[in-house]
């Protein structure tokens, strides 16, 4: 089977870790680099909970850290969905490989010059290690096939009521991206708080009885708590969406459009805006997912568990 080259970019973070788990359970995949950026909690949580989730799920990638602050903006972290750790709740593995001695901009342009096929870069956090990649090694654009994000919102914000908090964190890095002329996937609030994990789902997922399940029940379980108590049905699970827009993208309505980021509005700054009208002058450069069958993610993610049957690490 040919494999698609991946390298996963994100700011773990529960919903990060579970993108990670489908990542790694698909056959497609070949994971080159993992690579941690400041987001949910600071480089050093988000690294950390980088490299104990490559142990658990057995990612031999190397893991390079990643930005520590957004290219211009102050950085704000969000303790309130992922706790003070930023994967708060059930215990994780000591990491099982040394770090990477490079940063992540070079260990990406590592991995995608040395690749014989274009890298999907899937991108889960603020897109601050992805501009820097296109900044310091602007070269490596031409074997970069495709960027799925999970960011943005086009119709609202979850961090202010315009922007999105991957956008919002690093506004001038998610520019650049969307202005790089690579193909893009976005999947923002529009689809990712359809990607709802029901309180009824958790049995389910423990119930395939094997480590992993349990501790994704476990990250569950802890993630649900805060947005239930603001109005949520449930969790929304936003990452996994780059990663099933990939593998499964009949499970999602799509429309591609141009869409721009707002660096200026006092209350828009970090706001992801799309042209619905299709003006001649704005061509489109993202193609956005707008819904997703939600019963049916809850079915991947469940098989994508049952790839874990029999993997059992050392947990203290
Ligand atoms: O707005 C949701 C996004 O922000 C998700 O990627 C979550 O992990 C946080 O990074
Ligand atoms: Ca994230």
């Amino acid at each position: 089977m040919e494999k698609i080259p991946i390298i996963l970019d994100g700011d773990p973070g529960h919903d990060d870790a579970i993108a990670w788990v489908f990542a790694k359970a698909d056959p497609r995949f070949d994971i080159k680099a993992v690579v941690s950026v400041a987001g949910n909690q600071t480089n050093e949580k988000t690294t950390r909970n980088t490299r104990a989730i490559c142990a658990l799920l057995g990612i031999d990638a190397p893991v390079a850290r990643g930005a520590v602050r957004p290219i211009t903006a102050d950085p704000v972290t969000a303790g309130n969905w992922h706790g003070d750790s930023g994967l708060d709740g059930p215990k994780m593995p000591e990491p099982d490989q040394e770090l990477s001695p490079l940063a992540a901009v070079d260990l990406m342009a590592k991995v995608i010059e040395e690749s014989d096929k274009p890298v999907t870069i899937i991108a889960t956090g603020p897109l601050t290690n992805v501009a820097e990649l296109m900044i310091v090694h602007p070269e490596v654009k031409n074997n970069i096939g495709c960027i799925s994000i999970m960011g943005g919102g086009l119709t609202h914000g979850n961090w202010c009521p315009a922007a999105e908090f991957n956008i919002f964190e690093d506004p001038e890095a998610a520019h650049l991206v969307f202005h790089a002329g690579i193909p893009m996937m976005m999947c923002g609030l529009d689809v990712t708080e359809k990607a709802i994990v029901l309180p009824s789902d958790i049995d389910r997922i423990r119930s395939v009885g094997n480590q992993v399940a349990e501790v994704v029940a476990g990250w569950v379980e802890f993630f649900i708590r805060y947005p239930m108590e603001i109005g949520y049905a449930g969790a929304p699970v936003h990452d996994p969406c780059a990663v099933l827009m990939l593998t499964h993208p009949e499970i999602f309505e799509t429309k591609d459009l141009y869409v721009d980021i707002e660096l200026e509005g006092e209350y828009t700054r970090g706001a992801t805006v799309a042209d619905f009208n299709g003006r001649p002058e704005n061509k489109p450069n993202v193609k956005c997912a707008l819904a997703i069958d939600r019963d049916k993610y809850i079915d991947l993610l469940v098989e994508a568990l049952h790839a874990y049957d029999g993997r059992e690490v050392k947990i203290r």
